[in-house]
């Protein structure tokens, strides 16, 4: 069965993009078939897959104003690594926010969306969401619409706080929409183990969080960025890059609980 797993940190730059890039070579890797949704304006996830201008259609269309009819199968873009697909963002879906508003079930429309499209969804094992970093109506969609939220964290205060808020909201989701959302785990990201602070961090969390925390947390090196720049993942760049076997570890124990 098909497993939607979001991953949001209302954080920037925590490494949320990054992962879902990376995590969906290794599911492919894996033999496992995977889509993601690009659900941030800023089209990160997007520009490293794929090559679509402002003009093409996104998950906006699919979101807001869905007159075509624009279904999953019609919008996907294929991107070099064969089991991986894409759902396009554009800058368009910065004024999603304001356009959905006002709608009905405003906050389960992506939920709808892929309900509507189960035929197309289902030949996927894994749909992976990269969420803008905020808890706005986006990303309410997108954790609305998953079976579970990842969520990376940098090892200093702000993120362990932030954290909180972040489980209070799928709370509240939980109570007031019945919505079955779990979190699926944390996990560091742009790590250096020989820091103090990322050890305090990572036992910190580990006692608040002993089901949730993954043992793997992902090395902080150049090779990310350059395979972001590059239009790749890390493992294809440089497989046997730090960075390359931790998201290969994370990947496995991810699949190990989803
Ligand atoms: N393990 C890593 N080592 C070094 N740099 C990294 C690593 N992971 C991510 N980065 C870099 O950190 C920056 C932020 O990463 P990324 O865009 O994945 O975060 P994000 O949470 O998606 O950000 P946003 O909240 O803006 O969407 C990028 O420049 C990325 O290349
Ligand atoms: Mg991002």
């Amino acid at each position: 069965m098909t497993k939607t797993i979001s991953f949001v940190n209302q954080k920037g730059g925590v490494g949320k993009t990054t992962s879902v890039i990376n995590i969906a070579a290794c599911l492919a890797e894996q033999n496992a078939s995977v889509l993601i949704i690009d659900m941030d304006p800023q089209g990160n996830t997007t520009q490293v897959y794929s090559n679509i201008t402002d003009d093409d259609d996104s998950v906006y269309n699919l979101l807001v104003n869905n007159t075509n009819n624009t279904s999953i199968n019609s919008l996907k873009k294929s991107t070099y690594i064969n089991n991986v697909d894409l759902l396009p963002s554009n800058v368009l879906l910065s004024s999603a926010e304001l356009d959905l508003a006002n709608k009905e079930n405003r906050e389960s429309i992506l939920k709808n969306v892929l309900k509507n499209n189960q035929k197309d969804c289902s030949k996927y094992d894994y749909i992976l969401v990269d969420c803008q970093p905020s808890l706005g109506l986006l990303t309410i969609n997108s954790i609305m619409a998953s079976d579970y939220i990842m969520v990376p964290l940098h090892a200093d205060i702000f993120s362990l706080t932030g954290l909180d808020l972040l489980t209070q909201t799928l709370s509240k989701l939980q109570t007031i929409f019945e919505s079955n959302t779990t979190i699926l785990g944390f996990f560091f990201t742009q790590v250096n183990k020989k820091e103090t602070l990322f050890n305090e961090a990572y036992e910190l969390c580990l006692e608040t969080y002993p089901k949730e925390l993954f043992k793997s947390c992902i090395t902080t090196s150049t090779s990310i960025d350059q395979a972001n720049a590059t239009g790749q993942s890390v493992i294809h760049l440089s497989p046997q890059a730090n960075p390359s076997n931790d998201y290969r570890e994370l990947t496995i124990e991810l699949m190990k609980k989803a």
